[in-house]
């Protein structure tokens, strides 16, 4: 199977990065090739983003451009999630010197340029905002006929939030924008809270991940329990949702979830339901796909115990893998569980 061309668009946090190591991981072994990464508001800054994705890929080994891009939502004002990722978006490990620069570009350029480059080829996935992208379908509407396909992490169909009772948070975050794409008619796939929160780890999943001593697996396993903490301390059982790393596993393998074309549309204006996916049942799908506007194909199942061990294992790998030639290790690199018990003896 020839390598997936992707570009991803990021809001760099805990679980994009897991998404960027596992793209950088299938990178590495000729599944995939990551020809660039976009960053946006979401998480964190954007600018905060741009440094984490640097880093990531620095650790991953992988040399790619990355450009900045949005540093806001379209319309709404910018509330970043540090509660879950931490102030510096990646978990306390975003500090440090920084070896490599983005690239002069602007990710809606970078995207632009890709999608001629690359044009009826290139997968875009989108594991953040959707700023940049409704940005570039603004500036060039084509842009939706020259995507192989648009894998976005958002939204939610029957399980519709999770920053508000009716939200998930990139939605939440650009409502505007997810209409804007929603209503270009780019093939759009959507990988929602639906199969998202299928999809976690718990203790128990790190166990192949904890035979393994490189800076890839102590920055790994830093992420995981410092966002299993994160749900925790939120009130929720201690577990880490995989939502990016499941858009990303999609975007290389479609086969990795099951769902169906719906008539989508995006709430803007509610005062509690803003950025809520509202999905239109009493439409049936004609059998013609790419639908056009307000159209999407929904991932409804996921075997999320399938997916997790799949993610773990190819983890390990990679921590296996790339420790040959990553670089030092990353400030936050450390393993939780030994600063815990070094903290408490
Ligand atoms: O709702 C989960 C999504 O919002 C994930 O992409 C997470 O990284 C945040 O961006
Ligand atoms: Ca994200």
């Amino acid at each position: 199977m020839a390598a997936v061309k992707v570009l991803a668009d990021v809001d760099t946090g805990v679980d994009d990065a897991l998404a960027l190591i596992y793209v950088a991981w299938a990178h590495r072994t000729g599944r995939a090739q990551l020809l660039g990464c976009g960053t946006v508001a979401g998480n964190c800054t954007v600018e905060q983003a741009t440094a984490n994705t640097l880093r990531v890929l620095e650790l991953a080994g992988l040399e790619v451009p990355v450009a900045r891009g949005a540093c806001r939502p379209l319309a709404g004002a910018l509330r970043t999630a540090p509660e879950v990722h931490g102030e510096d978006g990646l978990a306390g490990a975003g500090v440090g010197p920084l070896y490599r620069k983005p690239s002069p570009e602007h990710a809606v350029d970078q995207i632009l340029r890709l999608s001629r480059q690359h044009a009826g080829e290139l997968v875009l996935v989108a594991t953040g905002p959707l700023t940049n992208v409704a940005m570039a379908l603004v500036l060039e509407p084509e842009l939706a006929r020259r995507l192989a396909r648009l894998v976005v992490m958002g939204g939610g169909v029957r399980d519709l939030g999770n920053v508000t009772a009716a939200a998930e948070f990139n939605f939440y975050t650009d409502p505007e924008a997810a209409h804007v794409v929603l209503e270009s008619g780019v093939p759009l796939t959507l990988v929602g809270l639906d199969v998202t929160h299928q999809v976690y780890v718990e203790e128990t999943d790190l166990a192949r991940l904890q035979q393994v001593d490189t800076p890839q697996a102590r920055f790994a396993r830093h992420l995981l329990r410092f966002g299993m903490e994160a749900y925790r301390r939120l009130g929720g059982p201690a577990r880490f949702y995989l939502h990016d790393p499941l858009a990303a596993a999609v975007a290389l393998d479609a086969r990795w979830v099951s769902g169906r074309w719906v008539s989508l549309s995006v709430e803007t204006r509610g005062e509690r339901t803003r950025g809520m996916c509202v999905a239109d049942w009493r439409r049936q799908p004609e059998a013609a796909v790419p639908h056009g506007p307000g159209w999407a194909w929904v991932a409804l199942q996921v075997e999320g115990r399938r997916f997790v061990g799949h993610f773990m294992e190819e983890l390990a790998r990679w921590a296996r893998g790339a420790g040959a030639d990553g670089p030092a290790e990353l400030a936050g690199g450390r393993d939780t569980r030994d600063e815990r018990a070094a903290a408490h003896g």
